[in-house]
């Protein structure tokens, strides 16, 4: 063999390494990058006009996302059970309690993104990246207009005074909602403090706490009772009925945003995390990111009449007309945590 055979030898052989090399990096990518092209959702949030979004988003990103609907203790659950085998990548629900408890069962992995960081305000994302809000909701003090005067109640802490004796109805304490709540005057007047207030509330109640936050505010407008606490959204939804005695009702009811001249008004939030053993991280994070882009905040606004994460995202009209308020900037990290406390406190002062 001369020395022009010996290097085109080398040379055959060199290209033959290389096409192989990249063959070999088409073959393990190539499967990587079919299984992005897929979001496996599991979602509380269960409102129609959400799908929108989704659509939008494969429309813009070829990226498909399965949903699978159901509460989120069922959902949390079902990833525990399935473990290293679940397909889920996103979990999606409402109260900052929910993500909480994912979080604490080891569900979900921390991420890392300039635009979640950016655009979701620091209270409202878990610190390490566990979970991210989506929309806000606050949960007021809403009261019947004929019997009460917006004036007579400025505070959380107000609920507790001797004064609304037989005036007073709430949903039971085994429900998330209240559980954030008290979690939150948990961490702004400790234990002591926030069990004799749940006391106090208990002992107002008008009767045994039961329904969801649409029956309060139902009985509070037919006038059973005087003065309830429930999330923002249910009274727009009302408002805009199709019904014309659901509109009547959310004419008779008012809207107070306690503590205003304090911490502010407790702020709750629906948010998402990425499931520890997701397999398709990456379009996770995608999906997560253009939740909160201008586009797709202006539809979460709007299908469930909530404050939007990102500013300069328009309000419903209905819930803008309650007027501006100061937000609570607790993290909603701590009144996650502190709910298990929180209901204990409940379960002693006999809030069933
Ligand atoms: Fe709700």
């Amino acid at each position: 063999m001369n020395l022009t055979q010996k290097l085109a030898r080398r040379v055959l052989s060199l290209v033959a390494l290389a096409s192989l090399s990249v063959l070999v990096i088409l073959w393990t990518q190539q499967p990587i990058l079919a299984q992005d092209r897929v979001v496996n959702m599991y979602s509380a949030r269960h409102y129609d006009t959400d799908n929108r979004i989704y659509e939008n988003f494969t429309r813009r990103t070829g990226i498909k996302v399965n949903i699978v609907s159901a509460d989120a203790g069922q959902l949390i659950q079902r990833i525990r059970s399935e473990g290293a085998n679940s397909p889920a990548d996103l979990l999606v629900t409402v109260d900052a309690g929910n993500l909480w408890r994912a979080q604490e069962a080891g569900l979900l992995q921390p991420v890392r993104s300039p635009v979640l960081e950016r655009v979701v305000p620091a209270n409202l994302r878990e610190p390490v990246g566990h979970w991210f809000a989506l929309t806000k909701r606050a949960r007021v003090i809403m009261y019947n207009k004929d019997r009460v005067l917006p004036t007579e109640l400025q505070n959380y802490e107000d609920l507790a005074d001797p004064k609304w004796r037989g005036r007073i109805i709430a949903r039971t304490s085994s429900h998330v909602y209240n559980q954030s709540l008290t979690g939150s005057i948990l961490a702004a007047n400790g234990t002591a403090q926030t069990e004799q207030w749940a006391r106090g509330v208990v002992a107002n109640f008008r009767r045994p706490p039961s329904g969801n936050d649409t029956a309060q505010i139902r009985a509070i407008a037919s006038g059973e009772a005087d003065v309830t606490f429930v999330n923002t959204y249910y009274l727009p939804r009302l408002a805009k009925s199709k019904d014309a005695a659901e509109q009547e009702a959310a004419k008779k009811v008012g809207v107070i945003f306690p503590n205003q001249k304090g911490r502010g008004t407790h702020i709750n939030i629906s948010g998402a995390g990425v499931v520890k053993t997701s397999r398709n991280r990456q379009a996770a994070v995608q999906l997560l990111e253009y939740l909160v882009s201008a586009e797709a905040q202006e539809i979460l606004a709007k299908s469930n009449n909530e404050y939007p994460v990102r500013v300069g995202v328009a309000l419903d009209p209905v819930l803008a007309s309650y007027g501006r308020f100061k937000e609570d900037r607790l993290n909603a990290a701590v009144f996650g945590r502190n709910n298990s406390e929180a209901l204990k406190i409940m379960d002693r002062a006999g809030w069933r």
